[in-house]
């Protein structure tokens, strides 16, 4: 029991990582708030799974991109979980996977914002809380894309090298006052986000990677349940690779 009696918001926790690392979290002891976007169904079974199992957990609606839908889950989590200690920013902004000559400034902007206001708005939500607890742990979802280019992936990895820069001066300065903050930063992941992903591609990556297969989504919870454990408690601004060895540091 890692997590016995935390409270815990993961956003986008409906589907892939997030829906893995909320079952994870909670078979460790903590309340959970599953944060979705559009698939209240899917939150609604995971939040059953776990209360089934006889843990505590609450789905909450709020497109993380909106600081005033934001606001509200905060309350909402509040409410349901009492104050929150640990938030994992992780909901998956979505991007169209283009050539950068092709790619619109509209939609390079959109993913490079959302992925920005969907951390931002989520940190200042939650922070001042545990700067009051003077106790609080963010665990961010990056990507191998924020430290290597792949081809249609500009917008991406722009926006996920961003994220790494955020992570980096919120635990500059949240650090002292208790409040750690790394990075959990997966290779290619079989997800809903990884579908259109041929498998001959999924396969070749599998044989480049060490450990010689494709990364689950069970894969990446286990790495976030650490980082938000007692275990790592002098670990801060750390960036940590879940992909089978394809980045050795
Ligand atoms: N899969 C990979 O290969 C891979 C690799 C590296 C990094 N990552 C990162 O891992 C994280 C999770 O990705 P995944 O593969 O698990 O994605 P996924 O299976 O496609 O699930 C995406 C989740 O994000 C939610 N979401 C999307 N936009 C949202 C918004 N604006 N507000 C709130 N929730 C929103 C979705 O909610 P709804 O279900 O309601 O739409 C869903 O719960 C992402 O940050 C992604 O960039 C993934």
């Amino acid at each position: 029991m890692l997590l016995d009696n935390r409270n815990i918001v993961i956003t986008g926790a409906s589907r892939g990582i997030g829906a893995s690392t909320a079952r994870l979290c909670a078979q460790h002891g903590a309340r959970v708030a599953v944060n979705y976007m559009a698939s209240q169904a899917a939150a609604e079974a995971i939040v059953t799974e776990i209360t089934d199992a006889g843990g505590t957990a609450v789905a909450i609606g709020a497109d993380v991109r909106d600081e005033e839908q934001v606001a509200r889950m905060a309350e909402e989590a509040e409410k349901a979980l009492g104050p929150i200690d640990s938030l994992v920013i992780n909901a998956s902004i979505s991007f169209p996977m283009l050539p950068f000559m092709e790619y619109p400034w509209a939609d390079f902007a959109a993913k490079v914002t959302g992925e920005m206001q969907a951390a931002f708005h989520c940190a200042r939500a939650f922070v001042p809380g545990m700067l009051e607890r003077k106790q609080g742990n963010i665990v961010a979802v990056s990507s191998g894309l924020s430290k290597q280019a792949g081809f249609g992936f500009c917008a991406h990895s722009t926006a996920k090298a961003a994220l790494n820069a955020l992570v980096r001066s919120m635990a500059l300065e949240l650090s002292p006052s208790g409040i750690r903050v790394n990075t959990v930063s997966p290779g290619l992941t079989i997800t809903d986000a990884t579908s259109h992903v041929p498998d001959e591609q999924k396969k070749m990556i599998s044989g480049m990677t060490p450990l010689r297969r494709n990364g689950l989504p069970e894969d990446i919870a286990g790495v976030i349940l650490m980082m938000l454990s007692e275990e790592t408690r002098f670990v801060t601004g750390g960036y940590i690779p879940v992909d089978g060895g394809m980045t050795m540091l």
